[in-house]
């Protein structure tokens, strides 16, 4: 099994970008804990964040038929990108979203997210534990 986790705008910047809300590890601390869990579960994972969405719309473009599923954090995009859900669609993604913050307890214009409804599922409010929590789910869902 083979995941691709995706992170957009100002998650490389976790670890020093508002603690109270995003907690205090670096992305790169992050995906060392993914990195561990997934070696412990024989899962192949592979890492990529980017600040610009026409990255990101690439990534996922260049990701078809690469990998069995997504994990993607598209942060702000979250809120914004039709051009992120329709990469998803455009390769049949299997995907699930993962927020560290819970996303329907903060403003309202965080409350609509454009991929959810494309989704797995979703995973908001448990910190960075919502990446790790992504792979046990997927897992499951591929035995
Ligand atoms: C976020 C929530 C988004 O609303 C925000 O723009 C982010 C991070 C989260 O992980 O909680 O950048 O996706």
């Amino acid at each position: 099994m083979r995941v691709l986790f995706l992170n957009g705008p100002n998650l490389n910047m976790l670890g020093e970008r508002e603690e109270s809300l995003y907690g205090q590890l670096t992305l790169n601390e992050i995906n060392d804990l993914i990195q561990k869990k997934a070696d412990n579960m024989g899962i192949k994972v592979d890492f990529f964040q980017s600040n610009e969405e026409g990255k990101l719309v690439s990534r996922i473009q260049e990701s078809s038929g690469k990998v069995d599923f997504i994990v993607i954090n598209p942060a702000a995009f979250t809120h914004t990108s039709i051009a992120i859900r329709d990469a998803l669609l455009a390769v049949q993604s299997k995907f699930v979203e993962v927020h560290l913050s819970n996303i329907f307890s903060r403003e309202d214009f965080r409350q609509n997210s454009y991929v959810s409804s494309i989704s797995l599922g979703v995973i908001s409010g448990f910190g960075h534990e919502g990446y790790l929590m992504a792979l046990d789910a997927l897992s499951s869902l591929n035995k």
